[in-house]
């Protein structure tokens, strides 16, 4: 339901503050052709919203049963397609509820927070900060992003997915593993090295100032550039280990690297021996069930099983699988302490990271830098759009601590590994 919000939000970026409702009619005060007398805005009605809750402000402007749920959702700047007008009154409201709650509870900007100046201010300041990174932060090193164009998914074209995200997925993995080490040697780092912005979230660190790192990122380049095992969350895993499917033992990443770089599936060296023996079981069940479907039925094979067994995964969370244990319990004691949270490289599409910004307590300043801007759910104090490695430059720059910032850029020039 909320894919659903969040696409109709973006069929009309523009429309926030254009878009009013009548207290009294439907028809925009602009363009109204008598009747009504006060008209209210987007951002009036949200903060009517805010002021009245949920249950009260449903009473003014729907019990009433002068608006419909449909005007409101239009006045909110919520664009209905055509097909939804075949949803039924009760997804519609659904739609409405959810929709209202997420408003609700949306955070207020904090209103002393406009420009780079004071967003420096508060960074010279602060103690404890919460910095979430994702893959924008190591582009400039030649890893590709997920969403941009030319990124990630939008180069898996060859293997027919409904989705590009399946690359991610367990199941499919399960399925075929071949399809995601295809693909995995063009994720997998060929260098030592760091970026800018790896560099000023160790100088935050090495300020006594990072709370904490959320990455999404699986490169582990925060390893090379000596974050702290305490100070980071590599909330989708890394490559720095990996397990095997079907006994679970572990090994390090770079065991599975020469497979990985070969386009092979790696496979466990435990588990190899067992293989032959359930090759030849699965192959006895296999000719027995064809010629009993009975048998079949109370003793099915399970297939996909069969096709990652003793199959070695790089420790990284795919879709379908628990994140790294530890995720929920840290951030919601980090929220906490914290007071700054910088979001750096990350479209902020994948649940639960997506979610940091809005679990934080509303008075915590809030800063985003991407090349993109951020979903038009979030609300950011400031929003800095460029090359995050120019960006946090600038940042280092204004608060002072430029020399101590190039002295650990020097430290992360790339050095070929392979
Ligand atoms: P995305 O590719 O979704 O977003 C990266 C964002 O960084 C985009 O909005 C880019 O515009 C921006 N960006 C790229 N290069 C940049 C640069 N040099 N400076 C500033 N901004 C830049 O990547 P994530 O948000 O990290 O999951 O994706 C989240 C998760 O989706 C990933 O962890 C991955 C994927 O499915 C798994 O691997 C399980």
């Amino acid at each position: 339901m909320l894919d659903v919000i969040a696409m109709l939000e973006d069929q009309d970026q523009e429309s926030d503050s254009n878009d009013h409702i009548d207290a009294a009619g439907q028809v925009p005060a602009e363009q109204d052709t008598g009747t009504p007398t006060s008209s209210l805005s987007a951002a009036s009605l949200r903060q009517e919203l805010k002021d009245l809750g949920i249950e009260p402000f449903l009473d003014k402007y729907i019990a009433d049963s002068v608006h419909t749920v449909r005007d409101v959702l239009t006045a909110f700047g919520l664009r209905l397609p055509p097909h939804f007008e075949d949803l039924c009154e009760s997804d519609i409201w659904s739609i409405f509820r959810i929709y209202l709650k997420r408003e609700f509870n949306r955070r207020d900007r904090l209103p002393h927070i406009n420009c780079m100046e004071d967003i420096v201010k508060i960074l010279v300041k602060c103690q404890k900060v919460i910095v979430v990174t994702g893959a924008g932060i190591s582009t400039s090193l030649g890893i590709p992003d997920f969403r941009s164009s030319g990124g990630i998914y939008s180069r898996l074209e060859k293997y027919n997915l409904s989705d590009p995200q399946e690359l991610f997925d367990i199941s499919l993995f399960r399925q075929d593993p071949s399809i995601f080490y295809d693909f995995a040697k063009e994720l997998l780092p060929e260098f030592r090295g760091y970026s800018p912005t790896h560099a000023f979230i160790r100088l935050l660190q090495d300020r006594g100032v990072l709370l904490r790192q959320y990455t999404q990122n699986i490169d582990d380049i925060e390893s090379t550039a000596g974050i702290d095992g305490q100070r980071l969350m590599q909330c989708h895993g890394s490559f720095k280990t990996a397990s095997c499917m079907t006994c679970r033992s572990q090994v390090a990443g770079s065991a599975l690297f020469p497979d990985i770089r070969n386009g092979t599936v790696p496979k466990c060296s435990i588990c190899s021996t067992a293989q032959k023996k359930l090759e030849r079981v699965v192959s006895n069940k296999r000719s027995r069930a064809s010629d009993s479907p009975k048998w079949d039925s109370c003793d099915s094979i399970d297939e996909d099983a069969v096709a990652s067994f003793g199959v070695m995964k790089p420790d990284i969370t795919f879709f379908g699988e628990e994140l790294t244990s530890g995720f929920k319990s840290q951030i919601l004691e980090d929220r906490e302490v914290a007071d700054l949270l910088i979001c750096i490289g990350t479209s902020l599409k994948v649940a639960p990271v997506a979610g940091i910004p809005s679990i934080m307590p509303p008075s915590v300043p809030q800063l985003f830098i991407s090349r993109e801007p951020a979903g038009k759910e979030y609300v950011f104090d400031l929003e800095l759009h460029g090359q995050c490695d120019a960006i946090v430059r600038q940042l280092a720059t204004q608060a002072g601590w430029l020399a101590g910032f190039e002295t650990l850029v020097e430290g992360g020039q790339i050095q070929k590994t392979f």
